[in-house]
Formats: structure tokens, sequence, C-alpha cells
């Protein structure tokens, strides 16, 4: 084997050579006739004809490559106290059955389809289900509130919408369809039908005309085979938060994101086919598309999905005890997690339970991993724990320490360093590359490995204008960072209005849209600020209209339901507080940046263009008498 320095400088010297060998991995129908070639929109894009189907590459391929009866999937879900297995063949046979299903309800190849489930098997089975008929699947994650469905209904489009009649979170149980009922009914675009899978705990009245019984239908169905498909076909869309109220829909294509997948599972997280992998994660969220489902399954894993929280089901023992029952062998998972376990379990009572032989690395991302968090882990655990970067964006990491290749030294506060294929450069405003330990933006040059995004659903003007034009050349990640002399990369944070609260990506302008609305609201601003156990939480600043009459308290948890109803309760939106006025640039830009800095109470240089420097001290006092940073 390499090292990871020549085999990362292998990926940069020839990309198109380097993705042509790595492909192979991957059984293809027919082979792409190119490797990297530009589309109508000037953009890259990667493996151009031959044929493949993703769904073919996770299942069917397996089965009949040995692995039939090899576990392909456990569904862990501490919440119901059900433990359920498929092997390869079951897996395969249940998603081509509800391919059956969807093409009885007229969905066909380059058809959308809208997922909105809970952490159920038969969420995997209809991901799959659609990538083996060619429909691209928009899986919304069920922790958002009708408004935001309703937002992704209408953009994707889709002719058939897939729920569950409910989900549980801990113990309370979340009506799934009564916010597909509100999202429908606010909604533009109609999708033909509903398939609705009806859980023990809640069954949901079903809409004549419109909605059908997930094992009714299967019931009648006809296995469906999978169907052939080009590299360049989407394989689902998955949105993300932008900076903007509307998100971002997010393209992934099947034949870039399937040798990703197979590479990383490799290179990356140095696991081999047969072994066990979990990611904790969600399925709504990017993680649970590449690593609870397409990455562990492409490459013969056995996956385990997993439907509870690291604590409270029942206990901050839970993630040790799945380990140890399943024998995982690598696990993914965010740093909030085990901050949250490391809360509820101090002494590490729970973690003394369990033997935790298997299991060989422990990955975290999705959120700047804290030093004390890491060096807890690793003291905890006595194996390599690794930081890695990654986006929704590029469906699998870019900066990591590629330990199936070799496990470099770690450096607690780094994400490690570029994976095969991102050339990452830390730029100044003007574009240029700045030295060692200098912060700047982090961007990649082009092209982007494959699997990352292609161009926005839709709207490659959007995609253009986010990614490409603040650094022509580059894709600009919207983090900021510097690399060390050694390579290594520090991610520092966000430089724009996206925060991260409890690793879930979340748009503060989605959330001031929601704020600013209210009637008794002249203006507001909606930050992040940090937050000891989530990362960062967002708050609202507001400024009130003349003559209004309302407490603070009042007005608080009016916005916080406002929130709560609109944008969805992973908004963790729990605070607001009334001031005079927002410190304002004078051209009356707000300037949240700088409202972080004064909330977090870390240093800040006010800057030239402040409309007025009193506001700043205002503020400072008002976040002391509030206690907003405790
Ligand atoms: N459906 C409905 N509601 C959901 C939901 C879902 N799928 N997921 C979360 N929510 C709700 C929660 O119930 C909570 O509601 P509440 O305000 O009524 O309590 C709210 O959204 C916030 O959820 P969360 O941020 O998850 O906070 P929490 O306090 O319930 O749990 C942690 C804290 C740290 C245990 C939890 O965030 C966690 O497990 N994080 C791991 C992060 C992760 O997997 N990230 C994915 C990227 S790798
Ligand atoms: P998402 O698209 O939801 O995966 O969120 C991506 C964002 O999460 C990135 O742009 C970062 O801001 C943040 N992020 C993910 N992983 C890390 C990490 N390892 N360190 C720091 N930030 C991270």
């Amino acid at each position: 084997m390499a090292s990871y320095q020549s085999f990362y400088d292998q990926s940069l010297a020839n990309p198109e050579a380097f993705w042509k060998e790595q492909a192979q991995a991957i059984h293809w129908f027919e082979h792409p006739e190119e490797i990297l070639y530009k589309d109508e929109h000037d953009l890259p894009r990667w493996y151009k004809g031959g044929s493949m189907n993703t769904s073919y590459l996770a299942l069917d391929y397996h089965v009949e490559n040995g692995r039939a009866d090899q576990v392909a999937l456990i569904y862990d879900s501490p919440v119901t106290d059900t433990i359920q297995k498929y092997t390869f063949r079951e897996l395969r046979d249940e998603v081509a059955r509800f391919a059956g299903v969807l093409q009885s309800k007229g969905v066909e190849k380059g058809d959308t389809v809208v997922i909105y489930m809970p952490m159920i098997p038969q969420t995997a089975i209809a991901m799959l289900a659609c990538a083996r008929i060619g429909a691209i699947h928009s899986v919304v994650f069920g922790g958002f509130a009708a408004h935001e469905l309703a937002i992704r209904i209408d953009d994707a489009k889709p002719k058939l919408l897939l729920a569950a009649s409910g989900g549980l979170e801990i113990k309370r149980v979340i009506d799934y369809m009564t916010i597909v009922n509100k999202a429908i009914e606010e909604a533009t675009h109609q999708p033909d039908a509903c398939i609705v899978y009806q859980r023990d705990f809640i069954k949901a009245p079903l809409k004549e005309g419109r909605d059908y019984d997930w094992d009714q239908v299967l019931q009648l169905a006809v296995p469906a085979p999978y169907v052939p498909l080009l590299p360049a076909d989407p394989l689902y869309i998955l949105y993300t938060s932008g900076t903007t109220g509307k998100p971002k829909g997010i393209v992934r294509e099947n034949g870039g994101h399937a040798v990703a997948m197979k590479f990383s599972m490799k290179y990356v997280y140095g696991i081999e086919p047969g072994e066990v992998y979990w990611a904790a994660s969600d399925v709504g969220w990017v993680v649970g598309h590449s690593y609870i489902v397409y990455a562990p399954l492409i490459h013969g894993c056995t996956t385990i999905l997993f439907e509870g929280k690291p604590i409270k089901t029942p206990d901050a023992g839970t993630f040790w005890r799945v380990i140890e029952q399943h024998q995982v062998n690598v696990f993914f998972t965010a740093p909030t997690a085990f901050r949250a376990i490391k809360k509820a379990d101090p002494e590490s009572i729970f973690f003394k339970k369990y033997k935790l032989e298997s299991l060989r690395t422990l990955f975290l991302a999705g959120e700047r991993c804290d030093v004390t968090t890491l060096n807890w882990l690793r003291d905890l655990l006595q194996i390599p724990v690794i930081d890695h970067w990654w986006q929704t964006e590029s469906g699998w990491p870019m900066i990591a320490n590629m330990s199936g290749v070799e496990l470099l030294p770690i450096k607690p506060g780094s994400a490690g360093k570029a994976v095969c294929g991102y050339d990452i450069r830390i730029l100044d405003p003007e574009c240029n590359e700045l030295p060692p330990n200098t912060e700047g933006a982090v961007a990649i040059h082009l092209p982007l490995a494959p699997g990352c995004l292609p161009n926005l659903w839709q709207d490659t003007e959007r995609f253009k204008n986010s990614y490409l034009a603040p650094y022509p050349g580059y894709y600009f990640s919207g983090d900021g960072g510097y690399k060390d002399e050694d390579g290594y990369i520090f991610i520092t944070g966000r430089i724009d209005d996206i925060i991260n609260v409890a690793g879930h990506r979340l748009s503060t302008a989605e959330m001031e849209e929601v704020v600013a609305a209210h009637p008794a609201v002249a203006e507001c601003a909606v930050i992040g600020i940090r937050d000891d156990l989530k990362g960062q939480k967002p708050i609202g600043f507001v400024v009130l209209k003349e003559g209004i009459n309302l407490t603070e308290a009042e007005l608080e948890a009016e916005l916080v339901q406002m929130v709560r109803d609109q944008v969805g309760p992973v908004a963790s939106f729990k605070r607001a507080i009334i001031c005079d006025r927002l410190p304002k640039t004078r051209s009356g830009k707000i300037l949240r940046k700088i409202m972080r800095n004064i909330a977090d109470e870390v240093q800040y240089n006010p800057p030239s263009t402040i409309e007025d420097m009193s506001v700043l001290g205002e503020l400072e006092q008002l976040v002391k008498e509030k206690h907003v940073g405790s």
C-alpha cells in the first residue's frame, strides 16, 4: 500500500487516471466512455456514458457474489424495543418488491419521490427502491416542520410522497401524517399519491383516493428489476440549509457517488467487506444517506440503522451496548452525541458494562470537534479517534485521516489532511493562497472529486453564484480555517450565516424570516452562539415596533412556538431578547458576526463602517444582564 502522501499526490497529478482506476472497484454493466468531462453548463463532471445501478451495487451484486446470507442491515430500535436483521438477499427482495409498488403508482425513471420517514428499515428500503428504478428520492428529516416539507415538495415536485404514521422521540410520539397533511395543503405542487407505513403505536387516518397503506400495496406488488442507468443520472436530491430562507437542493449523481462511497469505505474508514459499520445519524441527513445506507452496502458491510438517541434510550450506555451486541468495527457519529453521553455518565459507569474489543476506529464529523471531547474519547476507548470534515455538498469526506491508506499522527483540533481528489486551499478574499497557520476561506480547486454535487436541483445559477463565483476556479465551502506547515487543516467554523446545532446544519436566515413575520417585530437578527452541549444554538435579537405592549417572556414564547411550527423542533430556537437597536453598517447591513462575538464574549474589532459605535456597548451590557452566554 502506498503512503498517504504518494496516494494523495497521484490523485491530484493525474485525476483522470486515478479515478479511472478507482472506478474499477465497482461493477459497471458497461464501463464509462469518458472519466472527466464538461457538461452543458461548462461544469466539470465525472464518468460519462456506460451504465450502472446503485441499488444493484448495494444489493444484487452481493447476492450474486457470495454475500446473499450475510446480514446487510440491522435495525436496532431501543425506542420500540426491536432488533430486526435483513440479509442481503432479504433486503434485495424487499427493495425489489417496493420498487414494484413505486412502479404500480406510476413512478418511472427520472421522477422524484419525497420520503418523510423516521429511522426504520422501510426508509432505507424506499431509498434503495427508488434507486433501483432510477427514480430520484428526496428524504426530508423528520425534525423539520410542515412548512419546510412544503418548500421541499414545491421544489422537488414529487410524483409520490412516502411517509410513516409516526416517529418516536424518546417517548414522545411524532404524528408524521398531520405534518404531511399540513405540508401538502401549503404546497402548490401536489403529489399524485402518498404511501403510508403504519406503525404499531400510531395509526394514521388515510385520505381516500390519495393515501395508500404501505403493507397493503406491498402485498399486491410485483418485484421490479433494476434499471441500467447513466452515471450522470441523479440518484437523489438532499436539501440543505443555505444562507437564504430557501434550502439548496443538492444533487447526487449515480456514478461518481458509487465510486466515492466504495473508495471512502476502504481508504478513509479502513473497513473490509463483511465487517460491521455503524453511523449513528439519521437518514434525513447526508451522513445517513452516505454512511447508513449507500456506502456500507455498496462495500458489502453490515450497516446498523439505529432508532434512538445517545442518552435516555434507555441510558447513556446505549451506544456502547450497540457496539458490543452487533460487534461494530468502525463507528461514526457527531461529537455532540458524546458530549451528551459524557454529561449523563461522567464517571463512565455505563461504559464499563460493555466489552468493545470489536471497535477499531471512531470517526467524528458534522460539527467542530472540541479537543476536550476528542481527548476524552481517546483516553476512554484507547483507539484512534478521527475527526473528519465534509458537507452535504460533497457527500463524503474531504478532509480526514485516511486510515485505510496510512494512519497519520492525530493532531487534536485538526480535521486531518486533504482526502485524495480534493485540492484544498486556504484563500484570502482576493483568491490568493494564504501561508501556513493563517486563517482564510476553505476552498477547493476544481474539479471536485467524484461524488460531490454536480449542480443544484434545477438551479445552475444559484450553484454558480453560491459556490463558484466567490473564488473563481474554486469551490467555496462556506467554512473558514487554516492549514499548518504539515498540511493538517483546522476548520474554525462557518463564515456565512449557517449554524450547526447538535450536528444539524441550520440557516439563521430561515429562522429570521419567521421571527421577522411576528406582528410586533420591527427588525431582528438570529445568530448562533456557543453552546457546551450542542456546539451552537440560535438566539434572536428583536427590536419591537412602536407601541407594542408585550413582555419579553410573552414575545419569546410566541417566537419559540412560531419557529417550532415553521422550521421545526430541530432548530432548537429557545431564546429571544428584546433590544433597542441592532448594530449596523452605514449601509444598513446588520453586523451579525460582531453580535456573535459579543454574545460569546470574545474579543472583536469593530469595523470602520459601523453606523454608531455606542450600540456595541449597549449590546454587551444586555448580553451580560440576560446571561446570554450561560
Ligand atoms: N423528528 C422529530 N423531532 C425531532 C427529530 C426527529 N427526527 N430529531 C430531533 N427532534 C426534536 C427533538 O425531539 C427536540 O425536541 P424538543 O425541543 O421538544 O426537545 C428537538 O428536535 C431538538 O433535537 P436535538 O437537537 O436532537 O436535541 P435533543 O436535546 O433532543 O438531543 C442530542 C441532544 C445531543 C442527544 C442529539 O442532538 C443527538 O443525538 N445528536 C447527534 C447528532 C447527529 O446525529 N447528527 C447528525 C449528523 S452526524
Ligand atoms: P452538513 O452539510 O450538514 O454535513 O454540514 C456541513 C458543515 O458542518 C460544514 O460546512 C462545517 O461547517 C461543519 N462540519 C462538518 N464536519 C466538521 C468538522 N469535522 N469540523 C468542523 N466543522 C465541521
